[in-house]
């Protein structure tokens, strides 16, 4: 799945040719191509068109694959689950492409660089967006051939409400924690699972994940990388969600708030009796993302409490 520059440096020698060559992947250190190599947007543009095409799947072929009967009552809940927790993924979208764009206006003028890297990340969106619907459509048309509720029309118009804005750098890193939630989830609904149509489904959406994750990963570097937006910032997100009873805990938690603004799927999710065992493994891929875009090692729950602090007092 990953690329290096190798990839971009292919493409640019190679322009008079009609085929790309290399792996197609996300380009992991996006501020080095965009400021120092002053590679053309739509070079980006076209990894990450190149990347979409070598990803897609067919969400009716596999949903079809699945045989019903042979489904377990952990099976169906994880399904009906995933369904509604994958309605919040399009306002997320949206509220990126908006927001971006909104970024991208900003820097220009001031930081050419960086407004082209938040186009880049507006343009992605537009794939992010398409695959999550693969996702949610999936999940849902099952959990009704099962005979189960799907997501009624009056959770659809409360799911589909668009997040608030934040700053850019904190959104990314959300975003990444939430894509990190999910492939863990589906790697254990996989898991758990014995029809091999179900299993093949979560495989695919859950290295979906995987790659959207890395995708924000690499957007968040970038932005880190600029220096106009500050570790601390990725830090405190993280510790939002790792922290004892903090979001990483879904409905788990003590408090849960009541808002009218927008639905946090995390709110929702149970993941049952492998709880302990995700719980560990998504702080661990947390401590990961975090040394990824701002280059700082943590390997704990209190290591990034203690970490967050440090930067804030800076
Ligand atoms: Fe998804
Ligand atoms: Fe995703």
């Amino acid at each position: 799945m990953q690329t290096n520059l190798s990839v971009i440096d292919d493409i640019s020698a190679h322009t008079s040719r009609t085929q790309s060559r290399g792996t197609a992947g996300v380009i992991p250190d996006l501020w080095n191509v965009i400021a120092v190599q002053k590679r053309p947007l739509m070079e980006v543009i076209w990894e990450q068109q190149r990347l979409h095409e070598a990803r897609r799947w067919n969400a009716v072929a596999l949903v079809d694959a699945i045989d019903l009967a042979a489904l377990s009552d952990e099976d169906k809940l994880a399904l009906q689950m995933a369904g509604q927790a994958e309605l919040t993924t399009k306002p997320g979208a949206d509220r990126l492409a908006h927001q971006a764009d909104v970024e991208c206006r900003r820097w220009q003028g001031k930081n050419a660089a960086l407004a082209s890297v938040m186009q880049a990340l507006g343009t992605w969106s537009r794939y992010w967006n398409e695959e999550e619907a693969h996702h949610e459509s999936s999940f849902d048309q099952l959990t009704r051939r099962l005979g189960l509720e799907g997501a009624t029309d009056e959770m659809v118009l409360q799911y589909r409400k668009i997040f608030p804005d934040d700053d850019m750098l904190r959104t990314l890193v959300l975003l990444a924690i939430s894509e990190i939630v999910a492939s863990v989830n589906y790697a254990n609904g996989s898991r758990a699972t014995k029809d091999p149509g179900l299993k093949a489904l979560f495989k695919h959406v859950g290295a979906d994940e995987v790659q959207h994750m890395t995708n924000f990963v690499s957007f968040a570097k970038a932005l880190v990388d600029s220096g106009e937006y500050h570790a601390k910032d990725a830090f405190a997100v993280a510790h939002f969600f790792v922290r004892e009873d903090g979001e990483l805990q879904g409905s788990r938690r003590g408090k849960i708030e009541e808002r009218d603004t927008h639905v946090n799927w995390w709110d929702h999710i149970d993941d049952g009796l492998e709880a302990v065992a995700n719980h560990k493994r998504k702080v661990t891929l947390v401590c990961n993302m975090l040394e990824r875009v701002t280059g700082i090692r943590v390997d704990s729950a209190e290591a990034v409490e203690e970490m967050w602090m440090e930067l804030v007092g800076c």
